[in-house]
């Protein structure tokens, strides 16, 4: 790991008299703060919003850093080219929060080569070494998908429905982000012990209100009897409900299609009140604090754990929602 040289600005002023005691004054210098260079993933939900804020909110020069934000726009190749930048720009840490899970072997192997550590946050990455990186921070996205879907059946059953032949379809969110990745797979692992489950069709909505909208549209104009939309977020989910209403449908507790989405942003407990959402599994977003533990503990030259998971709920209708949503931070 690369050592910061901390440094103190004295600066001495000699007023006039020489009965007066010199003044000194202490400024804290550029290079006592510490350097983190965030690539992030663009800025195509409400999670993300939430999780830059954190990271800024975070990582100020009162806390002692100096944040050098990067947004990819949601495409690997920028955030390549950020973390190649900071590399150049000799950051003391880089946080990258990957769009997808693979291709990044190299540019860590870069980065390892100029003695940078290397967080990951939120999404995971998939690398045969992973001595590239220092540990993960973020959800547990097949736990997420698994609970969703654990959901959707015991509310079946509570329905009377738990032996219907049950229609599903599922706007996914990017492929190849672990957020994706993990939440089909868990879903799917309860899809496969239910024989009158159908999943008619998964497309990806880019996780954006959009792509969701538009991903709908064209499932409604495919299949006539959607029984349940599985939206890989809540910002896909909202898109959805769009499409839902304009083709003419109902969808929430009392309408023809059960919606149900991940994140557990304010929007989402917004249309659970209103009642077209169903329910919410939680992804926090809020890792510019636990990021900032684990800079604090390397500094500190403590071990920090490899993978960090983040306790994570669900919220649904039958719940007190105005209440929750009044304490929400997101
Ligand atoms: O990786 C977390 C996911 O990315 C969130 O579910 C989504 O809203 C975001 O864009």
């Amino acid at each position: 790991m690369k050592k910061r040289v901390l440094s103190v600005a004295l600066t001495a002023a000699m007023v006039a008299s020489m009965a007066t005691v010199p003044a000194i004054t202490v400024q804290a210098a550029d290079d006592e703060l510490i350097v983190v260079g965030y690539a992030q993933v663009g800025a195509e939900s409400d999670w993300r919003t939430a999780n830059t804020e954190s990271f800024k909110s975070t990582f100020t020069e009162e806390n002692g850093y100096k944040l050098i934000f990067d947004d990819a726009q949601q495409k690997q190749e920028n955030q390549i080219k950020a973390i190649r930048s900071f590399i150049q720009q000799d950051v003391d840490y880089i946080v990258v929060a990957p769009v997808v899970e693979t291709g990044w072997e190299t540019v860590l192997e870069e980065a390892k080569e100029a003695g940078i550590p290397v967080i990951l946050s939120d999404r995971q990455m998939q690398v045969s070494d992973d001595s590239l990186y220092e540990c993960w921070v973020g959800g547990n996205f097949i736990k997420e998908g698994e609970t969703a879907g654990q959901w959707v059946a015991d509310y079946l059953e509570e329905k009377g429905r738990g032996e219907e032949e049950i229609n599903m379809v599922t706007i996914q969110g990017t492929i190849g982000a672990s957020a994706q990745v993990g939440r089909t797979e868990g879903f799917g692992n309860i899809v496969a012990q239910h024989e009158n489950w159908k999943m008619l069709d998964m497309q990806s909505g880019e996780f954006t209100q959009a792509k969701g909208q538009e991903v709908m549209e064209s499932f409604l104009k495919s299949y006539d009897d959607i029984d349940v939309v599985i939206c890989e977020n809540d910002n896909e989910a909202f898109g959805a409900i769009d499409a839902i209403k304009a083709a003419g449908k109902t969808c929430g507790p009392e309408g023809d299609i059960i919606v149900i989405s991940f994140d557990s942003v304010k929007a989402a407990f917004e249309a659970m009140i209103a009642g077209d959402l169903n329910a919410t599994f939680e992804c926090n977003p809020l890792h510019g604090p636990r990021v900032d533990e684990i800079i604090k503990k390397l500094e500190a030259g403590e071990e920090v754990e490899k993978i960090q998971y983040v306790d994570e709920a669900y919220f649904d209708t039958s719940m007190d929602l105005e209440a929750i949503l009044a304490e929400r931070a997101y």
